[in-house]
């Protein structure tokens, strides 16, 4: 069991002043620094380009991160050069030192608390909870994989057989893996991505995204120190269409690790199919058109805090967030009115303050499409409440709003950010809603809110989803816990951060010796 292993990450007490200032004290260094990235190739640079972009915060455009320069085509092809003439060398390097290398990452990324949660917030616009639980999470995904890996990948499994024979299985890394990542969890999908992959014994070519690549960067300087070979992690810096349209097409990859839209996802899935070359292994974690169904014996308070938490907190930016939430009609209203007033109340703000619920959106084509959102809503919904945006604030803010819909069929997809749909139904019409969810093919979280177990249960068993949660919040899914990924149109279905994910990233092989 996980918890036996390792507890998780240490964590920041919030209500101890002295902790808290110590630790806005350590930040206050990085106010001010620059982060700048390049391709963190295991050759030699061998690009010409010098061209670079500034990297700017969300919160406040005028501050610049850093500088980024992608990484060329030919780099990209040349790392790829790299990864597969060392894949199986690191494959066959112990597990025992592929771990090793992974928990003093953790280690090393614990200690640096200070500075992952000042780019958190430079980079992604991350409120300082959210920083601490990115940074946390990142650090659980190190050790959790490097336990799993000194489990599952240490010696072969010795399998029964005929006497004069040795059977034996084992799990083999399956050579060059791309890992592509969101910017909504710039630190910890990247990191667990990585992690697994690695200690599967993939060589990886890791490509953040286009809007995080400091974190990114910061990520793999530390793994390079911790141990892990430059040779079996390079970063490749650039946006999907150039650096991850290479990745997916080359028939040297033998697997990509994809967190991101649905979208992408399939167009993945369509490059690896469409290439000459062996099979690929796709890994897909993508959206999810997420509900929460609450019935009439649910406690209001509870719920709205659970609903607050889930729609509105990480600004809606969470695959796992609440979308969609279906009210019992007979509480519908009590339920709103109290919801009303905590929407009006989220503080929307520079994410580095203690006070600030809600901070910016990754950038304004999030921004332009929220808006334009929230305005087909005006026209087609009805506004139950909305937060407001001080005049001061200067970055991609937007305020969180709650619409009341007719039903999720209303929606056509996902809409990544802190809005928030309400429906009514009847008791008599919970099967139909069960239905009406199932529909709409996506099947990543579902939140009930019940104290009758049989609605509970019948719920959370007919509703196709990888994380159901039950009188809770239905974001936050803890590493070795509470094992998180979703089905159909949510994804390929490893569970991050479970006991089965590292599979995914290996291939098994069977020795038979004739003895
Ligand atoms: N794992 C995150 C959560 O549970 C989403 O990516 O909220």
């Amino acid at each position: 069991i996980y918890g036996e292993a390792r507890p998780n990450a240490r964590g920041v007490n919030l209500a101890n002043e002295i902790e808290v200032d110590e630790l806005a004290e350590r930040m206050q260094k990085f106010a001010r620094s620059r982060w700048d990235v390049t391709p963190l190739l295991a050759g030699d640079m061998i690009s010409e380009a010098t061209a670079t972009v500034d990297n700017c915060n969300p919160a406040l455009p005028s501050d610049v991160v850093g500088t980024v320069r992608d990484a060329t085509a030919d780099e990209v092809v040349a790392a790829i050069g790299v990864a597969c003439d060392f894949a199986p060398h690191w494959d066959r390097t112990p597990v025992e030192e592929r771990a090793a290398a992974l928990v003093r990452a953790a280690d090393a990324m614990e200690d640096n608390l200070p500075e992952f949660m000042a780019l958190c917030a430079r980079e992604a616009g991350k409120t300082v909870r959210d920083s601490i639980s990115e940074v946390r999470e990142a650090v659980d995904f190190l050790r959790y994989y490097a336990m799993r890996a000194r489990k599952d990948f240490g010696e072969p499994q010795v399998l029964p057989g005929p006497t004069g024979e040795h059977n034996q299985l084992s799990l083999h890394g399956r050579g060059v893996f791309a890992c592509i990542s969101p910017w909504n969890f710039p630190l910890a999908i990247f990191t667990g991505q990585v992690s697994a992959a690695l200690a599967a014994g993939n060589a990886v070519l890791a490509k953040p995204a286009e809007q995080t690549p400091a974190i990114a960067a910061a990520a793999v300087r530390l793994l390079h120190a911790a141990g892990v070979p430059r040779e079996a992690l390079q970063l490749l810096p650039g946006d999907g269409a150039s650096v991850g349209g290479i990745l997916t097409t080359d028939p040297r990859i033998d697997g990509v690790a994809f967190t991101g839209s649905t979208e992408t996802a399939r167009l993945i899935n369509r490059s690896l199919a469409n290439r000459d070359a062996p099979l690929a292994a796709l890994i897909a974690e993508t959206g999810g058109q997420n509900a929460m169904i609450v019935d009439s014996s649910a406690l209001p308070e509870q719920v709205v805090k659970d609903v607050i938490s889930s729609a509105f907190l990480s600004a809606g930016q969470r695959c796992s967030a609440l979308r969609v939430l279906y009210l019992q009609v007979d509480v519908a209203d009590r339920i709103l009115e109290v919801l009303e007033g905590s929407v009006t109340e989220l503080v929307v703000g520079d994410p580095r303050r203690m006070s600030t619920d809600v901070g910016p959106v990754i950038d304004t084509d999030a921004l332009d499409m929220l808006q334009a959102h929230a305005r087909r809503m005006e026209k087609e919904a009805r506004l139950i409440a909305r937060a407001r945006v001080p005049d001061s604030l200067c970055g991609h803010f937007f305020a969180p709003c709650a619409f009341e819909i007719d039903g999720i069929g209303q929606l056509e997809r996902e809409v990544f950010g802190p809005i928030l749909h309400v429906v009514r139904y009847r008791s008599r019409d919970l099967d139909r809603v069960i239905d009406d969810i199932n529909a709409a093919n996506y099947g990543l979280t579902l939140g009930v809110h019940s104290r009758i177990d049989r609605t509970q249960m019948h719920v959370a068993s007919r509703i196709r989803a990888g994380n159901r949660y039950v009188n809770r919040n239905m974001t936050g899914a803890v590493v070795g816990v509470q094992p998180f990924g979703g089905e159909r149109l949510s994804g390929t279905g490893p569970k991050a951060g479970g006991p089965h994910y590292m599979h995914r990233f290996a291939t098994e092989r069977t020795l038979t010796v004739n003895t």
